[in-house]
């Protein structure tokens, strides 16, 4: 049995980061705290947490993945009840934040939803916010209180085997994703980096119009920040077989958010590889995906924001 100092960091799991907020707590060496989650007749969300947060630093843990609307409503709760059982501070720690592509207007009459979720937030007093590869990273200018960013792709590039080698080329599907591809080539020291021209339609298709890369040939390496409906992937994996014929292809992405048939439309493209992280859970994903843990990272960063 664990002895705990009554000090030590809170843990509070969400359902939508049960398994991964468990291995983040044992890091710290804590055992995450018990919550109740039920739903009233009605639909409604039911959820408490153990008293034991009082006058402690919580870190609520919850991705916002499907069925996301429930995940943030449930989060809120969470932080809620936290402030309310007097948690000295309430850290939001969210392996994949949702609403994240609506960082902006496309079109009129259109709402900003990641601003909506930020002020829904804001309203439980949530202290601080971590979040790991958000869509945009202007998130820390949305949120009013402290952002950390977490980032995968180093645990995503060292899980590429065999490496890429000198010659591959780095491919953002958009040009959303091109300060992604550079983190990536300095990761792996490639020197090239392309972009698809992409176009969106609606949330499930997409169109593109090239791709613009300095020389063509290599293995591809395709990184994205989430596969949804694995349009963007089919998409810029097409570009890149009609610009340079046909290569091995690999992909790397953070959030498996993996709707509809995303796994075979992925599978189809006959992928070498297909990394992704577990901010969103699946069981048994087919070959050859594989899936990097994250815990590792989230837990030094709950360690650094501990300590300060
Ligand atoms: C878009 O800008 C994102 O970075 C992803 O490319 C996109 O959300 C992936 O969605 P899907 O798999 O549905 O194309």
């Amino acid at each position: 049995m664990r002895q705990e100092d009554p000090r030590s960091p809170a843990i509070v799991c969400g359902s939508g980061a049960e398994r991964l907020g468990a291995e983040i707590a044992d890091l710290l060496r804590v055992t995450p705290l018990e919550s109740r989650l039920d739903r009233f007749p009605d639909g409604e969300l039911d959820v408490a947490v153990d008293p034991a947060v009082r006058e402690r630093d919580a870190y609520v843990i919850q991705s916002l993945g499907p069925p996301v609307n429930d995940h943030l409503v449930e989060l809120l709760l969470l932080v809620d009840a936290c402030r309310r059982e007097s948690a000295s501070r309430v850290t939001a720690v969210l392996p994949y934040l949702g609403y994240a592509r609506k960082d902006r207007r496309t079109g009129p009459g259109e709402p900003v939803g990641l601003r909506v979720v930020a002020d829904m937030l804001a309203h439980p007093r949530i202290d601080r916010v971590a979040v790991m590869n958000p869509h945009v990273l202007q998130v820390e200018a949305i949120f009013a209180v402290p952002v950390t960013i977490m980032s995968a792709v180093s645990v995503l590039a060292s899980a590429l085997l065999p490496p890429p080698a000198t010659d591959d080329v780095v491919v953002a599907p958009d040009a959303g994703a091109i300060g992604l591809a550079e983190r990536y080539s300095a990761e792996l020291g490639l020197d090239r980096v392309a972009v698809v021209l992409k176009d969106r339609q609606s949330g499930t298709e997409v169109s593109v119009s090239g791709i613009a890369s300095d020389g063509s040939g290599g293995d591809a390496l395709l990184v994205d920040d989430m596969i949804t409906t694995g349009g963007t992937l089919e998409a810029a994996a097409a570009a890149v077989r009609d610009s340079w014929g046909p290569g091995s292809l690999r992909i790397a992405a953070t959030h498996p958010v993996l709707v509809d048939d995303a796994i075979e439309r992925a599978m189809k493209l006959e992928p070498a590889q297909v990394v992704v992280t577990d901010t969103i859970l699946h069981d048994d994903l087919p070959e050859p995906f594989e899936v990097v843990g994250v815990a590792d990272v989230v837990a030094s960063h709950l360690r650094d924001l501990t300590s300060r």
